[in-house]
């Protein structure tokens, strides 16, 4: 009895879950799903246009019993769909892909889901942008190109998935493009062959989980930066940067910086949670993009501060996925304060950079966990949530606080994490007194 009691309490702490249900997002992501795959095959015959060919299949397990399949999806239109090789029934409804099937507990399918047509179009919340499958037309000096940019919600926009990042999975990713086109993802390569009809298919593979919307991918006619392999203890990380061929050598100088900040970041964080890094760069006027291995970098954020933010997010949001979307200070807070992190150990003076974070905190904050779309990428889940990491190894020292972060980053790697999952390791690590005041700062109308 007892024994049973006991082996169910540890099943549920050994056995990642899915908590959708979204406080911001309820409709994303279907509960009790688990994709733990996804093998896509995308054909992008012109880039630059939206036209896209995608074959993906995903590998589903069902964590209790499911009455149908349903995935999110905002993509072309469907071809086809199997289920482990047999053609099934589908059909869409708002933004969903609904295959009316039972999935039993405990039970694995490959759900195979072909598609075509112009990709692209969810809507964003709160910027006047559209997410997911970017196209960015040619012009007279400049060839087409295609990448994605999906937090929170875009991935669906290319293809079918279980999009919330509290459903984190591993990525195999073949692109077909014509020869001559750079086409690159998240990952490692593993192999680039021609093909008869003109074009070439490359593969990339992600063995670490991430949340769907940090499936970075781009297509383009683009220079290939193959940076020296970093050694950080027995690690081996190769690095590799990708530039528009237009982009002058000013944009390209500041990301040779890389490997330094990946060492230094690796001495507060632990192991980096990949094989392989580097940038993008990519010519539209968006926000930059953690894109996991592959940060997707405008022209605009191509600066220092920024890439240190990105390459900080591969462990907080990639390897240590968000359980909510009212919890983006977890990603941001942490990103934002690695900044500090990297200018301390340059040898160089924070104060302005506290200063800073303070200043864009004056027209007013908010307790961190956001309670609206608007709020997830708001100030004060960038320079509150950085003030309050601050404050709490302000309070425990430097080794503490070092330590707290290697083991947030290694007990959280993989799994859906929440605000109350991050003080609640605050608590057990460090004590009721860091507990207090991280949480004082968490829930505080103003700042304390
Ligand atoms: N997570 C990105 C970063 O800080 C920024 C970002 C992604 C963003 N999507 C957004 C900012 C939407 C504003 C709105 O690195
Ligand atoms: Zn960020």
């Amino acid at each position: 009895m007892l024994r049973t009691a006991l082996s169910t309490v540890l099943l549920a702490v050994l056995t990642p879950s899915t908590p959708m249900g979204d406080t911001l997002y309820p409709h994303l992501g279907q509960l009790g799903l688990n994709v733990t795959h996804y093998d896509l095959r995308l054909t992008v015959p012109t880039p630059g246009t939206p036209d896209l060919r995608s074959d993906t299949t995903l590998t589903l397990h069902a964590e209790r019993d499911l009455p149908d399949v349903q995935l999110d999806y905002s993509g072309p239109a469907i071809l086809n769909v199997t289920w482990n090789g047999q053609p099934v029934p589908h059909r869409r409804a708002a933004d969903k892909l609904i295959i009316p099937l039972p999935l039993p507990a405990g039970q694995d399918v490959r759900l195979r889901v072909t598609a075509a047509g112009p990709a692209g179009g969810v809507p964003d919340p709160t910027l006047n942008i559209t997410l997911g499958w970017q196209s960015v037309p040619a012009t007279p000096t400049q060839p087409g190109a295609n990448f994605t940019f999906s937090e929170p919600d875009g991935t669906r926009s290319f293809i079918p998935c279980n999009d919330h990042p509290a459903d984190p999975a591993t990525f195999t990713t073949t692109l077909t493009v014509p020869r001559g086109v750079t086409a690159v993802a998240g990952g490692t390569r593993l192999a680039d062959h021609p093909n008869l009809d003109g074009t070439h298919s490359v593969t990339y593979t992600l063995t670490t989980p991430i949340p769907t919307y940090a499936l970075g991918i781009s297509v383009g006619t683009l220079d290939t930066v193959r940076r020296p392999d970093l050694r950080i203890g027995d690690q081996h990380v190769t690095l590799t940067d990708y530039f528009p061929t237009s982009i002058p050598d000013t944009v390209r100088a500041p990301y040779a910086r890389t490997g330094d900040i990946l060492t230094a970041l690796s001495d507060w964080f632990g192991p980096y949670p990949f094989s392989t890094y580097g940038s993008v760069v990519v010519t539209p006027d968006l926000p930059a993009l953690e894109t996991a291995t592959l940060s997707t970098m405008p022209v605009r954020s191509s600066r220092e501060r920024v890439i240190v933010h990105e390459i900080a997010h591969q462990w907080f949001g990639n390897a240590v996925p968000l359980g909510d979307w009212s919890d983006t200070w977890l990603n941001e807070g942490f990103a934002t304060y690695a900044e500090l992190l990297w200018t301390q150990a340059q040898g160089q003076d924070t104060a302005p950079l506290l200063r800073g974070w303070r200043d864009r905190l004056r027209p007013g904050t908010r307790p961190l966990t956001a309670t609206t779309p608007a709020q997830m990428f708001d100030a004060t889940a960038y320079a509150r949530g950085a003030l309050a990491l601050h404050a709490l190894r302000t309070q425990i020292g430097d080794d503490a606080f070092r330590a707290f972060l290697h083991t947030y980053a290694r007990t959280r790697a993989g799994q859906p994490t929440r605000t109350a999952d991050m003080l609640h390791l605050t608590r057990t690590q460090l004590g009721p007194e860091a507990a207090t005041l991280l949480e004082n700062w968490i829930t505080q109308p103003e700042l304390p």
